[in-house]
């Protein structure tokens, strides 16, 4: 049983107290993050772009995730394990139940699925059966072939509308946790008020009750040198990882990250 569960999670919602979350794919970094104060690490499907070097995360295997989560628990210093299923992983609930069994055992507290009101029915049976999920809304990066690109979600009266549907309908299935990617500041912080769970940001503003970020984002490393406008690099002015991993964890809790011009407009 890790340190932070989901109540506490919850609980760090109720008392309006910034959940830091961040992505970590081996013991090391696993270590050198609980040690920084991180509550929740995530084994990322990013892992497909930022170790395997892939240009999406849609050739991310279940053996590879499986792989990772098990390094990361062993590095686990009391913090709650978040687990991404790879694409296609959750495609039909049998493969969805054997996916999340695979990832549980290898050492995950939580699952993360990406979509929107489909996975309503897989998240209530998967809450039956003892499994908590996280569900990534807004730009869910499995889908970068529909989207045309990784691009801002939620922008316009109809769409927004729709995300804020999504996300009360993934609540009321019983998802323990939100997550929203690249969604204008003011609906993610329309959503975060109206659910009860706690919603986790990257590129929506200020206003989630925390904040995730790709663990090499933080540390100013790029394979494309290329660098999204809601990442900021916290290696900048510190001596080392560990303080960077502080220093972001310090700004997630003070409310100095995410800053204005890293979030996105309606
Ligand atoms: O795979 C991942 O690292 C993620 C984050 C970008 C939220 O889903």
């Amino acid at each position: 049983m890790p340190d932070v569960t989901v109540s506490t999670l919850l609980g760090l919602k109720q008392k309006g107290e910034k959940i830091a979350m961040l992505t970590a794919y081996d013991a090391t970094f696993a270590q050198a993050a609980c040690q920084a104060g991180v509550e929740v690490l995530l084994v990322g499907d990013s892992l497909g772009m930022v170790l395997q070097g892939h240009d999406s995360t849609l050739p991310v295997s279940l053996a590879d995730m499986a792989y990772h989560t098990a390094a990361v628990k062993r590095g686990n210093q009391g913090a709650l394990i978040l687990a991404d299923l790879p694409f296609m992983a959750y495609a039909t609930l049998e493969q969805t139940f054997a996916s999340c069994a695979a990832l549980m055992q290898a050492g995950a507290h939580m699952i993360k699925l990406e979509g929107a009101a489909w996975l309503a029915e897989p998240i209530r049976q998967l809450a039956e059966r003892g499994v908590p999920v996280c569900a990534h809304l807004g730009l869910t990066p499995q889908a970068v072939n529909v989207f045309g690109g990784y691009k801002v979600q939620g922008r316009g009266d109809a769409a927004a509308r729709q995300l804020r549907a999504d996300a009360m309908a993934l609540e009321q299935a019983g998802a323990a946790m939100l997550l929203l990617e690249c969604v204008p500041s003011e609906l993610a912080a329309e959503i975060t008020q109206a659910v009860k769970i706690p919603v986790i940001g990257i590129g929506a503003g200020s206003a989630t009750d925390g904040q995730v970020l790709v663990m090499h984002d933080l540390l100013g490393l790029s394979l494309t040198g290329r660098t999204p406008k809601f990442v900021k690099n916290f290696m900048q002015g510190q001596p080392n990882v560990q303080a960077a991993f502080a220093a972001y964890v310090r700004a997630v809790k003070d409310i100095s990250f995410p800053a204005e011009e890293h979030g996105f407009s309606a």
